[in-house]
C-alpha cells in the first residue's frame, strides 16, 4: 500500500482500508507517518518511510518515489511507475472536475483546462515555488511521462505535456500578453 497524501479528502478511509486489505507494507514519507499516527493512533501498522530516489519492485513493475512537500501538504509525495511511464501525481496536475469520464481525451479540452487553472489558482498557487522545484527534479531525474494520474479530475493520457507546460507557466507567474482596446 502506498500513501501519497494524508489530507482527509484523500486518506479519511485509511484505517478502514488497512483493516480490510491488511497490507504487508505501507510506504509513505516520514511526515505522512507522523501525521497518520497522530490521526489514527495506530503505531502498530507496518509503515515503511521512503524518500526521493527510493524505489520498490512489484512483479515486473518498479515504483519510484518523489517527495513533493507542500504540494499540497508537508507529507505529500508522487510515484513514477517505470512500466508505462506513469506519474501518479497526487494533488498536482489535478482539477475539481466531476465527470463520468476517466481520460482527458474523453472530455472537452477547454473546460478541462479551465478547471485545471481554477484548481491551480485555488489550491496549488501558494506553493508555486515548490511546483517549480518539482518540475526541475522531474527533469533532472530524466523521467519520461506518458500518463499523469492525479488524485482529482481526469487522467492525462493524450497530451500530458500540455498540463506540464501549463504548470511551468503558472508556477513561474508568467502571464499571457494581452491587449485592451478601449472604444
Ligand atoms: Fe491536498
Ligand atoms: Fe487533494
Amino acid at each position: 500500500m502506498v500513501i501519497n497524501h494524508i489530507e482527509p479528502d484523500h486518506a479519511e478511509a485509511f484505517a478502514r482500508i488497512v483493516e480490510v486489505i491488511k497490507p504487508e507494507k505501507i510506504f509513505l514519507t516520514k511526515s505522512a507517518k507522523t501525521g497518520l499516527i497522530s490521526h489514527f493512533h495506530r503505531e502498530d501498522y507496518p509503515f515503511i518511510e521512503v524518500k526521493t530516489g527510493d524505489e520498490i519492485k512489484i512483479g515486473n513493475r518498479t515504483i519510484k518515489f518523489i517527495e513533493t512537500p507542500m504540494i499540497h501538504w508537508p507529507d505529500s509525495m508522487m510515484n513514477y511507475i517505470v512500466k508505462g511511464k506513469i506519474l501518479v501525481s497526487q494533488d498536482a496536475f489535478g482539477a475539481h472536475y466531476a465527470t463520468s469520464r476517466r481520460f482527458d481525451d474523453e472530455v472537452d479540452t477547454c473546460e478541462l483546462i479551465q478547471e485545471a487553472a481554477k484548481y491551480y489558482a485555488n489550491i496549488v498557487y501558494p506553493y508555486s515555488p515548490q511546483v517549480n522545484k518539482l518540475l526541475q527534479t522531474v527533469k533532472q531525474m530524466g523521467l519520461q511521462i506518458e500518463m499523469i494520474c492525479p488524485d482529482h479530475g481526469v487522467i492525462w493520457r493524450k497530451e500530458p505535456e500540455k498540463i506540464i507546460s501549463l504548470y511551468e507557466r503558472w508556477s513561474s507567474y508568467t502571464c499571457n500578453l494581452r491587449v485592451l482596446i478601449i472604444l
